[in-house]
């Protein structure tokens, strides 16, 4: 079985230690993928063509992401409005995604990572499923890498499905309404195990988030590339993680009090460094 990190080439493992060694790398990303049509359209390919070749780009961002000691990615591969679609091209989408269960399952499991899936799973064809819940059971101890598919999610959604639950237990007397937080709403979202994504990536050039991660990505930072999805290979995760380590994250407060704060948080380890236990 191949071990990811056995394979990497030398000039690669300098890139990724350089990445993290400049610090701050994000502890979740999120990816619009984008493109996959126009990409073959370009190619005078039909529309399916670009979807396989996507797979291809998720193999390589997952396998880089593990590499790199990421914790979550998180993968926006059929919305609730995909459904939508021409039935022909649903079902290539969905042959495709339990292809990839099949073929990959091996390989995440041997590289430790934990597999996970958010959406209206039911949704999806009953063979997925059963695939898609064999895998998750295969690799829930895992602790490299958790890659969370979106399936079939739309994320207002998730939020009116949260609301509901809420409303459920306020009725049932677990929850008093003066008593619901914003840690409380999210621990009723389907991502309550993950952390809020640090860094949204989308590809395509599009300026949206597509009903994506709507409460949870208050605070990312939001990466939009011009590469088409099947163009989007480890070297372009590289720039974007460059790019996201540029940035200043304020949540809300100034530069000047940002920037006081890691005075502070340096003095503070300086000084820890500095004591001496007897
Ligand atoms: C958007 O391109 C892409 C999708 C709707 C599906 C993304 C799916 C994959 C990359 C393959 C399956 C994924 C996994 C994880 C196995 P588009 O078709 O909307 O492109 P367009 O906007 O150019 O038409």
């Amino acid at each position: 079985m191949v071990d990811w990190i056995k394979e990497q080439s030398g000039g690669d493992k300098r890139i990724q230690s350089e990445l993290r060694a400049a610090g701050g790398l994000p502890a979740h990303i999120a990816f619009i993928m984008d493109g996959n049509g126009r990409w073959a359209q370009e190619q005078g390919k039909a529309r399916v063509a670009g979807h396989r070749e996507g797979i291809e780009s998720v193999r390589d961002i997952v396998k880089a992401a593990s590499q790199l000691g990421l914790k979550n990615v998180t993968l926006y591969a059929f919305s609730m409005e995909n459904w939508r679609r021409p039935q022909a091209e649903v079902n290539v989408l969905m042959d495709l995604l339990s292809r990839y269960l099949r073929s990959e399952k091996k390989e995440l499991h041997a590289n430790n990572v934990r597999l996970r899936a958010i959406g209206k799973l039911n949704a999806l064809p009953k063979k997925v499923q059963r695939q898609l819940f064999e895998s998750i059971e295969t690799m829930k101890d895992n602790t490299g890498l958790t890659l969370t598919l979106a399936l079939s999610y739309s994320g207002r959604w998730d939020i009116v499905r949260a609301i509901q639950t809420i409303a459920l237990d306020v009725r049932r007397g677990k929850v008093s309404p003066e008593d619901i937080t914003e840690e409380s709403v999210s621990s009723y979202l389907l991502t309550n195990s993950l952390p809020e994504p640090d860094l949204m990536i989308r590809t395509s050039g599009e300026m949206r988030l597509s009903n994506f991660l709507l409460w949870e990505s208050a605070y990312a930072e939001i990466y939009i590339t011009d590469k088409f999805w099947p163009e989007f290979r480890r070297n372009e995760l590289y720039e974007a993680l460059r790019d996201y380590q540029n940035r200043e994250r304020r949540f809300g407060k100034t530069s000047q009090q940002i920037a006081d704060e890691s005075r502070d948080q340096s003095f503070v380890q300086r000084l820890l460094g500095s004591i001496k236990i007897p």
